[in-house]
Parts: structure tokens; C-alpha cells; sequence
């Protein structure tokens, strides 16, 4: 499995594949793409290059690029070689309120530039091959870092449980999903060639706040915690709800996983 975007939150701490960064294979230049499925002759692509939620916002033409014409450019290499193409997608994609839930056959309505590129990337993922496969994923947290940075769940799981003050948000809600599990069950969505839709999330909803409320809870700390409206805090308009269901995957509680990986 070739992952491109490998020097990213998932790519560097997914446990398989193949990664380059994008000095390696920008997916922007058709050559870079020639030259890596030459090299690597993968029997699959991982696609996680990505211009995040806030990064869409300020340039909405380079998050189009990015996060639609790089996946139509490896969708293009990828059918020629008649290898499917894995693409990560997220609750972004969706428009509903607090305590919605939403499957792989609802249909989505993203509220913002981000959620729209990454609806665009799903149409031309599963438009390109029927082999292809969209994963769309919750919150991710579990100790996800690159060289120069952390997740922001992480950011705020580690400070909640350092004892150090936090403010999070009580009135938009998503799918807190550990990294293992994640990990775990997209390997088996590609070991047996899944193809479509599929959501990888933990089972649970809940918001910024109550996870950190969890963490607290768990490891005793003694961590101010204010809460806040996501209206609040700075960046693009989103959905009340991201919070995700599957029909495909059923995982444990966000809660159990959670306290798995504080060891506690
Ligand atoms: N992390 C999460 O909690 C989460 C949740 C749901 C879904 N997802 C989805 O999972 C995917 C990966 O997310 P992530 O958190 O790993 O993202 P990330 O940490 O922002 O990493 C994205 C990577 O893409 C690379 N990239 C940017 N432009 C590129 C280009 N033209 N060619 C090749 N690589 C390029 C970046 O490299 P540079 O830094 O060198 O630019 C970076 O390494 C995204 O599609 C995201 O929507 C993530």
C-alpha cells in the first residue's frame, strides 16, 4: 500500500505502507505520480494529502486542488494500473444538529469549504473505479503527531490529564475515535477490498467537552475545565453534528477506547 501525504497525523503514525512525503510525490505533478508507481508498483493507494478545515477557509482554490484535483490525478494512475485508490474522508462532509447520527447512506451537506472539497473528493473517488474505497472517520486521538506537531484532541487530552486548564466546547458534537482502532479496522477494509462507503468511528457521540470531562474523570486530574460554545471559537461555519454511525463496522465505545489509551 503507496500512502501519499505519509508525513501527515495519520500517514505518519499509521502502522503499514508505504509513505512519501509531498517533496517525494506532490500529487499536484503528474510526474512525481508516474515516477512513484513505477518505483513502488503499489497493489493500492492510500490517499491522505490534505489542506485542513481552517487552511480550505483561507485558500479555498488550493484546498480544491489539494483535496480533489490531487485525488482525481491518482485516481487517473490508479485505475490505469488497475489498483484501487483508499481515500479518508470525515463527518465534515454532513450538516445536521446536536444529536444527529449519520450513516453511509445519508446524504451529505457540507457546510463549509473544507466538508465541500472532501464531498467533491468522494464523488471522484467512487466515480473513478468502483473499486475505490471512502473511509470517512470521526475525532481521531491517540498520541497522533508529526515531526512538528500534535492532533488537537491529543492537545487537549494532554492537557486536561496534565492537570492544566481548558476550555472546550459543549454544543457541537462528533465521534471520538482512538487511533488503533481506526488503524485496525482500515486494514481490514483493505484486506477484504471493501469498495464505497464505509465510516470507521468509535461507538458514541459526544462533544469536546464531554471528552474532556471523561479524561478529567478518569485520570482524577485537577484541571479547570470551562466550557464554551463552538460559535466562539474562531473558524468556518460547521455542522452541529459530526457524529457518525456505521453499517459496516461496529467498534467499542469512545469511552472504553479512551481509557485504554490513558492507561487507566
Ligand atoms: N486527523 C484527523 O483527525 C482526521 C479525521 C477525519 C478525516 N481525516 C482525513 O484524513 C486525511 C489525512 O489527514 P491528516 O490529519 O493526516 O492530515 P494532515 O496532518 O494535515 O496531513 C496532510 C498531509 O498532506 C500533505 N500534502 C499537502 N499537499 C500535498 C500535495 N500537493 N501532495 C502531497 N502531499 C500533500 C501534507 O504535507 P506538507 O505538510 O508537506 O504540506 C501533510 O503531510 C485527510 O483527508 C483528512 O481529511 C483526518
Amino acid at each position: 500500500m503507496l500512502i501519499c501525504g505519509g508525513e501527515g497525523l495519520i500517514g505518519r503514525n499509521i502502522p503499514f505502507g508505504i509513505k512519501v512525503s509531498r517533496h517525494e510525490l506532490d500529487v499536484l505533478k503528474r510526474d512525481h505520480i508516474k515516477r512513484a508507481f513505477e518505483k513502488y508498483n503499489p497493489s493500492g493507494i492510500l490517499y491522505l494529502a490534505s489542506v485542513n478545515l481552517r487552511d480550505s477557509e483561507k485558500d479555498p482554490m488550493h484546498a480544491y486542488r489539494v483535496n480533489v484535483i490531487g485525488i482525481n490525478n491518482i485516481a487517473e494512475e490508479a485505475t490505469d494500473a488497475k489498483i484501487p485508490m483508499i481515500i479518508v474522508s470525515s463527518g465534515a462532509v454532513f450538516n445536521g444538529s446536536l444529536h444527529d447520527k449519520f450513516n453511509e447512506v445519508t446524504n451529505p451537506d457540507p457546510q463549509n469549504i473544507y466538508g465541500q472539497t472532501k464531498y467533491l473528493a468522494e464523488i471522484v473517488a467512487r466515480w473513478s473505479s468502483p473499486d475505490n474505497l471512502v473511509v470517512r472517520t470521526g475525532w481521531l486521538f491517540g498520541g497522533l503527531s508529526t515531526k512538528d506537531r500534535k492532533g488537537g484532541f491529543d492537545i487537549m487530552i494532554e492537557k486536561t490529564s496534565k492537570g492544566e486548564d481548558v476550555k472546550a466546547s459543549s454544543d457541537q458534537y462528533g465521534s471520538p475515535t482512538y487511533s488503533k482502532d481506526f488503524f485496525l479496522a482500515l486494514r481490514e477494509s483493505i484486506e477484504k477490498n471493501m469498495s464505497g462507503i464505509v465510516h470507521i468511528v468509535n461507538d458514541g457521540a459526544a462533544s469536546a467537552l464531554d471528552i474532556v470531562n471523561e479524561v478529567k474523570s478518569l485520570t482524577g486530574s485537577r484541571s479547570v475545565i470551562t466550557p464554551a460554545s463552538a460559535r466562539d471559537i474562531p473558524g468556518p461555519k460547521r455542522s452541529a453534528s459530526e457524529a457518525m454511525v456505521s453499517n459496516v463496522f461496529y467498534l467499542r465505545s469512545w469511552k472504553e477506547a479512551l481509557r485504554e489509551y490513558l492507561n487507566v
